[in-house]
């Protein structure tokens, strides 16, 4: 076996190591970090970049050779921590992604001494951000990774774990490649242990970490090794380690071997601190174009200041270091910007360009609103008289109901008087609602009159979002929720994402699910449903049935459209659907479109593939 990334006598990994995900063990002292060292050198060398996430403040030795001396240093750039290239704050993990994508530098995150709200905010944002803008090889060492992806999170603490475990699960996709470091295997996350490709185990002697390592040996052992690295776990001197590698490399596997791991080549800034020694430090440390990548990333925040005035506040700390001249300067125009921000005016809607056709749709959708409202002024008037006159309601309003509401689909009979219909889910129960009166947020139940104002004042107009301006992403969501209660599909965040086909802990599914609620659209906590003020402003697809959902990804469609012809009740087989679509039964995208199906309640979570009552709704 043979490659660049030399780690021990007879093992020398090719380059792909850089994408693949490691789990190093051991007790304190045993060699752990300078092992991660070592492999992190040996990739920076092939010209792999490297990012650390250092907790204990450590990995800066990187940037001097073993005798401390400049000349064998690597290019790493240290944000934050007692040697730090840069500052670090908190609310810079988009920042510092970008620098590391766009300006392609290897990178020490020093968090040493930070609080678990502070480290959580930063990963969290930090993971999101490279998992969604890295594409080229990339690997992350998280030094006590148990601090990032533990396994019993703190409050505040899950979307780091959730952002960091889908880093480590999918980030082959984006490049990314990840090796966790921990003297406390327990207390790392299963899921991280379980799911790491390669296994390195330096002394340990804890039962709760042996249990641990044990635990991913289970996973992994297909050779029944298992009672003869347990058994030697405790021997093993330091540097000394079992490198435990089932899969990797794919065409020769380096299965399982103990080895004495060979020393970093850099400056061991880890070194044992002993009582009465004083310690050497390198004098000068690898020099990196900071300048060029201080301006480099004061563009990045001067983009991420338009839309957030937080990111400003880092742009500060980068200039405190390099001038405190232009600091002052710097504060100045930062509070002109936040001025300027606050008292922007916001911004014109864009003009829509129309075509004759839209025109032409417009100019019908304008006449039947006209007939529609003439229909509606009439039911008014005839309430109001009987109101105000304290007769009976008649029981049909002249010309009270029309045949066809706005949108072009029929509507159907109503109990006499209702002006506000049940929310039970009808098709014809969004987007042309007439409410009574500003204050009539809850749903008339079935059968039951709608209330009405006693003062005589009665004002019959469409609900509107109130002025609130949702973006397109918000109403696809209201949309989705429409949907969803139409086809009377209990709803979850889970089933509401697989609808609008995204992650339920994506941002930007989080951010609009969180403003629908703030604006009243979406109830305020518990399963998101909408409000009453939610089902005015969404709109069902014209399409309902099977035929609106033929507007999904291209894999869905075709599964959707194969099971129009499939026997009732029983369905079809995994097989047999496979078979009928031209696709292998256990293939990657089929299964991940028919489990979002599932997930959509469109075919049953469980036995033949058949389209639900639910899908044909
Ligand atoms: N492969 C090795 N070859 C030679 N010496 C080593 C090796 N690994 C570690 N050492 C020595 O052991 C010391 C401690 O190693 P290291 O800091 O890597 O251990 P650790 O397991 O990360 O410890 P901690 O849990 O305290 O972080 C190093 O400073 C070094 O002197
Ligand atoms: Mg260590």
């Amino acid at each position: 076996m043979s490659g660049p990334i030399k780690l021990a006598a007879g093992v020398s990994w090719p380059l792909q190591l850089a994408t693949e995900t490691l789990l190093i063990v051991g007790k304190r002292g045993s060699g752990k970090s300078s092992t991660a060292t070592r492999i992190a050198e040996q990739l920076i060398r092939a010209r792999v970049r490297v990012c650390v996430i250092d907790p204990v403040d450590v990995w800066w030795g990187m940037k001097a050779g073993a005798n401390g001396r400049r000349d064998g240093g690597l290019s790493v750039v240290v944000f934050g921590g007692s040697h730090r290239d840069l500052p670090l704050e908190p609310s810079g993990g988009v920042v510092v992604a970008d620098a590391i994508v766009d300006q392609r530098i290897n990178a020490v995150i020093s968090i040493r001494g930070w609080s678990n709200r502070d480290k959580a905010r930063f990963v969290a944002d930090f993971a999101e951000r490279l998992y969604n803008r890295n594409r080229e090889a990339l690997h992350l060492v998280c030094e006590e990774a148990h601090e990032v992806m533990p396994q019993e999170p703190y409050k505040g603490e899950e979307e780091m774990l959730g952002r960091m475990l889908r880093l480590q699960k999918l980030g082959r996709s984006s490049g990314i490649g990840l090796t966790s470091v921990t003297q406390r295997p327990a207390s790392l996350n299963k899921n991280a242990t379980t799911q790491a490709e390669i296994l390195i185990a330096h002394r340990v002697l804890g039962p709760q970490d042996v249990d641990a390592v044990k635990g991913w040996i289970k996973y992994h052992d297909d050779v029944g090794k298992t009672a003869e690295v347990l058994s030697g776990l405790a021997t093993l001197k330091t540097g000394e380690a079992w490198v435990w590698a089932p899969d990797f490399p794919n065409d020769e596997p380096l299965g399982l071997r103990r080895v004495q791991v060979l020393k970093p080549e850099t400056f061991d800034s880890r070194a044992t601190v002993v009582a009465g020694k004083k310690r050497s430090e390198p004098r000068s440390l690898a020099s990196v174009d900071l300048a060029a990548l201080r301006e480099k990333m004061q563009e990045s925040i001067a983009r991420a200041a338009a839309d957030d005035p937080r990111e400003l506040r880092l742009a500060l700390g980068l200039e405190k270091t390099a001038h405190a001249q232009t600091t002052r300067q710097l504060a100045l125009e930062i509070r002109a910007k936040e001025r300027a921000i606050a008292e922007r005016p916001a911004p014109a809607p864009p003009r829509p360009t129309l075509k004759g056709t839209h025109v032409r749709r417009l100019e019908r959708a304008a006449a039947k609103l006209d007939a529609a409202a003439s229909v509606a002024q009439t039911t008014a008037e005839a309430i109001l008289a009987a109101v105000r006159s304290g007769r009976s309601l008649p029981e049909t309003p002249s010309g009270a109901r029309p045949e066809t509401a706005p949108d072009g689909r029929r509507a159907a009979p109503e109990p006499a008087g209702r002006v506000e219909r049940g929310g039970n889910g009808s098709a014809g129960a969004y987007g042309r609602r007439l409410a009574v009166g500003p204050g009539s947020a809850k749903p008339a139940g079935a059968g039951k009159q709608a209330p009405l104002r006693t003062d005589g004042e009665l004002s019959l107009r469409p609900e509107s979002a109130g002025g609130s301006a949702i973006s397109g992403g918000e109403q696809a969501m209201l949309d989705a929720l429409a949907m969803l209660d139409h086809r009377m599909i209990s709803v979850d965040r889970n089933v509401l994402a697989s609808w609008l086909g995204v992650h339920p802990n994506g941002g930007r599914f989080n951010r609009s699910l969180k403003r629908l609620r703030a604006l009243g659209f979406v109830t305020a906590d518990g399963s998101p449903e909408l409000t009453e003020r939610g089902r005015v402003a969404a709109h069902l697809p014209r399409e309902t049935g099977i035929e609106g959902l033929l507007d999904a990804a291209p894999e869905t469609r075709a599964i959707v459209d194969a099971l129009r012809d499939a026997p009732p009740v029983i369905g079809y087989s995994r097989d047999q659907l496979g078979e009928k679509l031209g696709v292998h039964p256990n293939g990657g995208r089929f299964n991940r479109a028919l489990r979002r199906l599932r997930k959509m309640g469109v075919v049953p979570k469980r036995g033949g593939i058949v389209l639900t009552e639910s899908a044909n709704r």
